[in-house]
């Protein structure tokens, strides 16, 4: 039988999992998975941290502690969410595992001994100061084509150029802020451009002609460029390391080791240092199976900026490795916006997965139905909390929770809950009937050729096809005079409801979980869900409803949460609009420079109402000496408006304005805050003139 190995990419253990990583990866392989093993199929699904790579150094230098402590944290954090989510995860691993530092080494090593690597020598940029060479990501300076003062060594952020360090004009090492010097430093590169060239490559690529569209377009633009060769080796301190006597300082590029993770998760899942009672049924070799076995599906759910990685370097390692079976599809999403941004760990843009099971608790399939309804299959696609609202209230409300929910009600109130027993059937109970067959034929070619949406689609529309029948033959008013009809009618509704119980799976696995517990029936394998009995069912479990309304208030909040959070670490509780100094136990330092942007200055509060419909805001109008203007501050529970009239504040006076409910802010006012959340003014000492500068 043909084995499946499912991965889904390794995120980066430096942030946590947010709304973006779920749509573009998470739930699409999650569902790909559950579907498979629905379907009896021999799948595996892998995944873990990767832990390596320079925005993880980076963080950890600003942060003022190791790269390994960085990743301990995030590491623990997403593999929780991921848990509490139910993404299934067979196995969930990370890179700085010992299995993986020997397995990406071992792999290296094949390479190099069967001479694929070209060595070459390339003048990099050194920090003399630091006495380190330097990533691209710690060289800063003018931007050659925009003359933007701080971009990067890789990249522009301000007019997107994709840049080498040594196109800066005055470039500055990050490190020390020196200049750094151009040094010579020998290192390991994948010929691409040759290895294109080989027979097995191209005929690898023919495969391409049956991944999705935006895979194949990217795919394609990449290989017509014709591929660089790539350096696999890199001079940093945080990786693995370079497994050669004449590699001192350096390690393996974190692309070249990430996805040989998927191979280590894979062997550590089966071997004996898995936690856990003992070794995975099947032995320490049993890894090889997904790995060698030509029968084998391989399958990289990734985000589209993962794309050349998965379809093109990662099948040359495996290919010039020799013995590893190559991608069979590489289904990857392109991005998620929200609220008509780009979602940005940095910029604190995010719905963060953690604060979302936190604040909805027992609501992840909401999450999950929303997310793969606008999921981006072929093109960036957008999140927004009233369309998230609009779609469980309009969809999983009144469709499919409706339909279960009448259904059940009605079993219980005509017939106390009894399955009531199957009679005649006439020509609308067989196209009710037939319904879920090509329902189920509809989700299973949709999710096949990974179109997920409209597999989703799919099973809403067997709901409707409910929702209709019940319309159509009006149970409630035939009881007066056919029960004899009304029992068939809910027998029908109540195999339906199984059948939706299935299909749903893949999609909505709690959903599932609880119809099956309500119909008080074992769960039904997807291959019976068009033949399914309930002759042999006495009578409903406990019912209730499936999904709850999802009201303003709540939907409100959350957008006054994502408009008002200000670039804190996410794992902060506090989400309040005002601005926070760094507290005292934060190690992050900001350079003078950075300060010296911040305009500070003294306010008076002449107005203050509370904003309708919200629990935290206040709608302040400030006097700045020279001017009036509204600031919105998330003070209302800590202070009545009425009594703030008249207090001078603290104001950041050159904050971009932001809408806020609707409202332009103009600034935030600064708060002291103690370990409670419990608010109070910063202010200076004694009045002073407003607008006075603050420094
Ligand atoms: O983009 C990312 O988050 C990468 N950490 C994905 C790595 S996928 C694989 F190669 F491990
Ligand atoms: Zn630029």
């Amino acid at each position: 039988m043909a084995l499946h190995l499912v991965t889904a990419a390794l995120p980066y253990a430096n942030g946590p999992v947010h709304i973006g990583h779920l749509a573009g990866c998470y739930i699409p392989a999650d569902i790909y998975v559950r579907y498979l093993r629905l379907k009896g199929k021999d799948v595996l699904f892998i995944c873990g941290s990767d832990e390596h790579g320079v925005p993880i150094t980076i963080k950890a230098k600003q942060e003022g502690i190791s790269p390994q402590q960085v990743v301990d944290r995030y590491h623990a954090m997403m593999k929780k969410s991921f848990e509490d989510f139910g993404i299934s995860f067979d196995h969930y691993s990370r890179t700085s595992a010992k299995i993986h530092h020997e397995t990406a080494q071992q792999f290296f090593k094949t390479l190099y001994d069967k001479k694929v690597f070209v060595e070459e020598i390339t003048n990099q940029f050194y920090d003399e100061e630091a006495k380190q060479f330097l990533a691209d990501r710690y060289i800063t300076g003018t931007c050659p084509k925009c003359s933007f003062e701080n971009a990067y060594g890789d990249q522009c952020e301000n007019c997107g150029s994709s840049l080498s360090p040594t196109d800066l004009i005055n470039p500055k090492s990050k490190l020390s802020g020196s200049t750094p010097v151009l040094k010579p430093t020998k290192n390991w590169f994948l010929p691409m451009g040759e290895i294109q060239k080989s027979k097995e490559f191209q005929e690898f690529i023919k495969r391409f002609e049956n991944w999705k569209p935006n895979v194949k377009g990217q795919c394609a633009s990449w290989l017509n460029e014709g591929l660089q060769s790539r350096a696999m080796t890199r001079d940093l301190d945080w990786g693995v390391t370079v497994p050669l006597p004449d590699a001192d300082g350096k390690v393996l590029y974190v692309w070249f080791d990430a996805p040989i993770g998927y191979i280590s998760a894979t062997k550590e899942y089966f071997s004996h240092l898995t936690p856990g009672p003992s070794p995975q049924e099947g032995g320490e070799k049993k890894w090889e199976d997904y790995w060698m076995n030509p029968e084998s599906k391989l399958i990289h759910f990734i985000g589209k900026d993962n794309i050349v990685f998965h379809a093109i370097i990662f099948p040359m390692m495996l290919m010039t490795h020799g013995g590893f079976v190559l991608p069979e599809n590489v289904p990857a999403n392109e991005f998620l916006n929200l609220e008509g941004d780009k979602i940005s760990t940095s910029r604190n843009w995010a719905v963060w997965l953690h604060e979302y099971l936190n604040d909805f608790p027992g609501r992840e399939d909401e999450l999950r139905y929303v997310l793969t309804s606008v999921a981006p299959e072929t093109k960036d696609s957008e999140f927004t909390w009233k369309d998230f609202q609009a779609r469980v209230n309009n969809e999983l409300v009144a469709i499919l929770g409706n339909f279960v929910n009448r259904t059940l009600v009605l079993t219980e109130k005509f017939f106390e809950g009894k399955i009531p027993q199957q009679h005649t059937l006439n020509a609308t109970d067989k196209e009710l009937l037939a319904a879920t067959g090509k329902a189920k034929k509809e989700i299973e070619e949709a999710l096949e050729k990974f179109r997920q949406r409209d597999a989703l689609a799919a099973l809403m529309d067997l709901a409707r096809a409910g929702n209709k029948y019940l319309a159509d033959t009006e149970p409630w008013k035939l009881i007066k005079t056919d029960a004899k009809r009304v029992e068939t009618i809910l027998h029908n509704s109540l195999v339906l409801t199984a059948a939706l119980g299935t299909l749903c799976a893949p999609f909505l696995p709690n959903t599932s979980k609880k119809i099956f517990s309500m119909l008080n029936i074992d769960p039904v394998k997807w291959n019976h869900a068009e033949k399914i009995s309930l002759e042999s069912t006495p009578s409903l479990g406990k019912t209730a409803l499936l999904y709850e309304k999802l009201e303003d208030s709540i939907i409100e909040n959350q957008i006054a949460k994502l408009h008002s959070s200000k670039p804190t670490p996410p794992s902060s509780a506090n989400s309040s609009p005002n601005f926070k100094l760094p507290n005292q136990n934060s190690k992050t330092d900001i350079s003078f420079e950075d300060f010296q942007k911040l305009n500070i200055i003294t306010a008076t509060i002449l107005e203050a109402e509370r904003v309708p419909k919200t629990d935290k805001l206040l709608k302040l109008l400030l006097d700045t000496g020279t001017e009036k203007r509204t600031v919105i501050s998330g003070i209302a529970h800590c202070y009545e408006p009425e009594k703030i009239i008249g207090q001078q504040v603290l104001l950041l006076a050159n904050l971009a304005p932001r809408k806020i409910k609707g409202i332009e802010s103009h600034g935030m006012i600064l708060m002291a805050s103690d370990k409670n959340g419990k608010l109070v003014f910063a202010t200076t000492s004694g009045k002073t003139e407003n607008g006075s500068g603050v420094s």
